[in-house]
């Protein structure tokens, strides 16, 4: 799924020789969008961008922010307890993960009524609160619109599973058994096992892309496609700000549901055979018109499967999104397919997938940073050499997130260098892909200890534990004794109140990252320029914006790192505007070991 690309660079040096601070890096993207064309697109200022590009939009998962009820899982007062706390942050925007109805096979991802409130997380009244208050702090609330697929106990999978004929019938997808009475094709599902679950009461098989739980919705079903939208339209009403889709990469199915490649246990991924399938963005501009056009409420899609070089039939002048999540950047070692069979992987691989969004949202749309969500391992095990000293990782990937193009999207527990837990047993874990992933290693032959190591390093529950907010029992997340997962045994330094009174903690140093980026022009309107590409422990980038340059360097290795070619930016006229050493004097020929730093060149 990573993109290739072949992009002509010059070296920093050359460049600086030919024309002083000239800058270079990216000249051509694989869509051929032109550095020029990126320099172009710059706006004068941030004035004239929309909200949702400015701010710093903040990823909350319910369950393990904040109980306020004592009990063992989080709850949508608990957001709202914490507005203060988002606030100095530079958060703008909380995106929710689903707090709809459900019952929570994949922790709210499978919704059994799209208009009520789980009653795990509160109530309606709660909501509404929430979205209230937030607006007295300047805070939007983005709501996760899960329509691939339902719950299986939604009302409208009762009925259409009922029989072949009700109100409700080609709601899902539903196909006769092949001949000899097995599944209608080989796709397997992306939790693992057959993607088709059987029904006596119609004799019919229905389609899954995630669990036998999650029915996929039919939307070449007009009458499914208007019901999504009076979903969005009623949350709109309510107050939300903005929505992220999920997994909308597979709404549309190939014409015919043919049989994908199998693999070794006579199965195709059902991810090779729906993502991205042509006519998608019809059924997406439909939705759009239908919904949020013409409104400040903005859309973000997770687009698995969405190269970069396609950004532009998905955001942007004719596209259907304002952003999409395009997930090279987090695939680098090809965990996606399978965890005990990831691979090492080099810099240069991250830097070409962060430098192929930039080329292709540079003169046409938008795109969202991120570095960890709620389907991540935290991103300090994630991006850095195994024995990183976490918190330095941490303000280093803040400094590389704040200061690219785009909107950061900061997944809770990040901005406190949040680290990865390793329970003893697999028994320890809720994640249902974790227990496939394990399953999955077992059959090829690994050992317990083998597919165990796979979960340690990538399994959900890595970003699922809850929130760290103080050194009481369990974290200050609840009162109840015990958490629906473990609290992680870091809890006494890294949590919110401890880090608070620090300076030179990961949140003392988010918080000082997020200023910076709010009130520099350059950071969140300036074009982006890739430097020193061939440089194997540095990523450098240049933010230009009316001749205004900054220079954004980042150490990913343990070990210091010469500048080489970039030391010929520090004159005496560079500021270094912020370092993740401190405030004491920067070398300036090195940077050392995971050391980021942002210079006004
Ligand atoms: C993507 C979500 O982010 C993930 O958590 C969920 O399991 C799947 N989609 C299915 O809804």
């Amino acid at each position: 799924m990573n993109p290739r690309i072949n992009m002509t660079r010059r070296t920093f040096a050359s460049v600086l020789s030919a024309s002083a601070l000239a800058l270079v890096g990216c000249a051509a993207g694989s869509n051929g969008q032109s550095a020029s064309a990126a320099s172009a697109s710059s706006s004068a200022s941030a004035q004239d961008m929309p909200w949702w590009k400015k701010t710093i939009v903040y990823e909350a998962y319910p369950k393990s922010f904040q109980s306020t009820k004592g009990v063992e899982t989080g709850d949508i007062a608990g957001v709202a307890s914490r507005l203060d706390y988002l606030k100095e942050l530079g958060v703008g925007a909380i995106w929710l993960t689903p707090v709809f109805v459900s019952p929570m096979a994949d922790n709210g991802y499978d919704v059994a009524d799209y208009y009520n409130i789980d009653p795990s997380f509160g109530t309606m009244e709660d909501m509404e609160e929430l979205i209230a208050k937030a607006g007295e702090h300047g805070i939007k609330i983005v709501l996760d619109m899960v329509v691939n697929h339902t719950s299986n106990k939604n009302a409208w999978f009762v009925e259409s599973s009922s029989s072949k004929n009700n109100s409700k019938a080609d709601w899902y997808i539903w196909r006769d058994p092949a001949k000899d009475g097995g599944a209608p094709n080989n796709w397997r599902g992306i939790f693992g096992g057959s993607a088709w679950t059987y029904v006596e009461a119609r004799g019919q098989y229905y389609l899954h892309t995630f669990l036998p739980e999650q029915p996929d919705l039919n939307w070449e079903n007009a009458e499914v496609r208007k019901e999504v939208a009076n979903v969005f339209n009623f949350w709109r009403n309510k107050g939300a700000g903005g929505f992220r889709i999920d997994a909308v990469t597979y709404i549309k199915k190939p014409a015919g549901l043919p049989d994908g490649t199998a693999e070794s246990d006579g199965l195709a991924p059902i991810h090779d055979a729906t993502a991205n399938t042509e006519g998608i963005l019809d059924f997406l501009h439909e939705l759009r018109n239908n919904t949020v056009a013409g409104t400040d409420c903005f859309m973000v899609g997770e687009a698995n499967g969405v190269q970069a070089s396609e950004l532009s039939d998905w955001v942007g002048e004719n596209g259907v999104f304002d952003m999409v999540f395009e997930f090279s950047h987090m695939d680098l070692d090809g965990h996606d397919a399978s965890w005990i069979d990831a691979h090492g992987w080099e810099l240069s691989a991250l830097k070409d997938a962060l430098s192929a969004t930039q080329a292709n949202t540079a003169s046409n749309g938008w795109c969202p940073t991120f570095f960890e969500n709620h389907d991540q391992p935290r991103c300090v095990v994630n991006f850095f050499p195994e024995g990183s000293d976490t918190d330095l990782a941490a303000k280093c990937m803040a400094t590389v997130q704040l200061g690219l193009r785009g909107t950061p999207f900061v997944y809770q527990g990040q901005e406190l260098g949040f680290t990865n837990v390793a329970w003893p047993s697999i028994d320890y874990y809720n994640d249902p892909s974790s227990h496939n992933q394990y399953d999955q290693a077992i059959a090829k032959g690994h050992t317990p200890e083998e597919a165990l190591a796979g979960v340690h390093r990538f399994s959900r529950d890595n970003a699922r534990t809850p929130m760290q907010w103080d050194t009481s029992s369990n974290a200050g997340f609840t009162t109840a004794p015990t958490t629906w997962l473990p609290v992680h045994n870091d809890y006494e330094t890294q949590n919110a109140a401890v880090e608070s009174e620090r300076d030179d903690s990961v949140l003392g140093y988010f918080r000082r990252m997020a200023e910076l980026r709010e009130r520099s022009d350059v950071l969140l309107a300036g074009n982006y320029e890739e430097v020193a590409h061939d440089h194997e422990q540095i990523y450098a980038f240049v933010r230009e914006l009316n001749s205004k340059k900054m220079l954004v360097m980042a150490n990913f290795s343990t070990e210091e790192a010469s500048l080489g070619d970039l030391a010929g930016t520090m004159s005496d006229a560079t500021k270094v505007l912020i370092d993740t050493y401190g405030s004491g004097p920067a070398p300036t020929s090195a940077l050392r070991p995971l050391e980021a730093r942002i210079c006004e060149l």
